[in-house]
């Protein structure tokens, strides 16, 4: 992580503050050089309660001391007013109507629901990957009705999506583009939020299934490794690779861990001959995000950590690696189907949710987006 000082605090909310991703939000932007939690929002059942009465807190940290206390509010946009930004954690339930509300206000809306990761005016944005994706937002703004001054929904992804984009858009830097790509998951089960999974379904178990996992991580790659073209009319659009067409199979499966996704990656490249695994772990190691070029604060310095040792990266022991902004790979070798095989692992409710997000916004700061 890296300052950049900002002339002045920036007032930010956070919807679903209760949550899984709304807990890290706010252990994370506890000390954050310029965004000032200024309020929180949850359902009804958490709405007039303090913080700390109506959470059911989860992290490694205490709850920040000016934190405790604040009254949770409904998810209006009135209550929070005195706010440029608002980060969202909601459920995908009410994710929808709540944020566009917060758009119409004239918010900017972080969002790591599902909701509008599809709408065609909406960047998907993984901050280590895709920034370019934020010239969507004055064709957003322009196309509302009424059209907007400063409010815009900007999604990040899924979490497993998150962590196999990185080191993908690594290599199709170095190597030009992937043709096919095969993954299996191995997800945490914080990824389905608390209280999540039941015990009884997932100690001494792996579930081979999570709903709508596998078509999430299939589609959402294509947008945020695509790029932004212009139709007929004049306006932008999303390419979804189609210039160089991207076949991606996922098979996702829960499993007994707390926290970090597990990903096994075998891609296959267009150019023959393909990069030798050496290759593939100098350019791993070589990349570098927008975002830390930048110098966004939240930003790691090792955008991907390319492990030597034949058995990491394991979640227990990396999960934690740069507060889990990074991701890790290791075990970079030649596949025998496809080029190249390789493991991933990324912190699911950092970099995966969380962490994304406070990136997306220092990068909307950075590029004069959020004034
Ligand atoms: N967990 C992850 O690793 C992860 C990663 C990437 C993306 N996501 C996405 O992020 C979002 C949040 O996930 P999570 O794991 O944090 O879920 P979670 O632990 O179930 O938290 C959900 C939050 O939404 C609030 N909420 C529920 N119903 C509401 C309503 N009617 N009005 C206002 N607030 C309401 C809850 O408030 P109460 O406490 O008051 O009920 C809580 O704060 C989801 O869309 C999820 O798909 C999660």
């Amino acid at each position: 992580m890296h300052g950049n000082e900002h002339s002045r605090e920036i007032k930010i909310g956070i919807l679903g503050a209760t949550g899984t991703v709304g807990q890290r939000f706010i252990a994370l932007l506890a000390k954050h050089s310029y965004f000032v939690i200024h309020a929180l929002g949850a359902s009804q059942r958490s709405a007039g309660k303090r913080y700390a009465q109506a959470v059911q807190w989860k992290q490694t940290v205490p709850i920040p001391s000016h934190v405790r206390d604040m009254v949770v509010k409904e998810c209006k946009p009135e209550h929070f007013a005195e706010c440029s930004v608002v980060f969202s954690g909601l459920d995908a339930d009410v994710a929808g109507e709540i944020e566009d509300a917060f758009r119409r206000a004239e918010l900017a809306v972080f969002s790591n629901a599902k909701n509008y990761r599809r709408d065609p005016a909406v960047p998907l944005i993984v901050p280590l990957v895709n920034s370019s994706h934020f010239a969507m937002i004055p064709q957003q703004r322009a196309q509302h009705d009424p059209p907007l001054q400063k409010g815009f929904i900007l999604t990040n992804a899924n979490c497993s999506t998150t962590g196999v984009v990185v080191p993908l858009a690594a290599l199709e830097k170095a190597f030009g583009p992937i043709e096919s790509c095969m993954i299996t998951t191995m997800q945490a089960i914080s990824g389905a939020g608390y209280p999540g999974v039941p015990s009884l379904d997932i100690v001494d178990n792996v579930v081979p299934y999570i709903s709508g996992e596998e078509e999430k991580m299939e589609w959402e790659t294509l947008k945020i490794l695509g790029g932004l073209t212009e139709g007929d009319d004049g306006l932008k659009v999303f390419d979804m690779h189609a210039k160089s067409p991207l076949r991606i199979s996922a098979s996702c499966n829960r499993v007994p861990v707390v926290e970090g996704h597990t990903e096994c990656v075998s891609i296959r490249f267009a150019k023959r001959p393909p990069p030798s695994p050496q290759q593939v772990r100098e350019a791993l190691t070589a990349y570098t995000s927008d975002a830390y070029a930048l110098g966004c604060p939240s930003a790691p310095r090792h955008t991907i950590f390319v492990h030597e040792e034949a058995d990491r990266p394991q979640p227990r022991l990396d999960r934690d690696y740069q507060m889990g902004a990074g991701v890790s790979v290791g075990r970079v070798r030649q596949c025998r189907v496809l080029d190249i095989k390789f493991v991933v692992l990324a912190n699911n409710v950092a970099i995966g949710a969380a962490t994304s997000s406070i990136l997306n916004a220092e990068l909307a700061v950075v590029k004069g987006i959020i004034s």
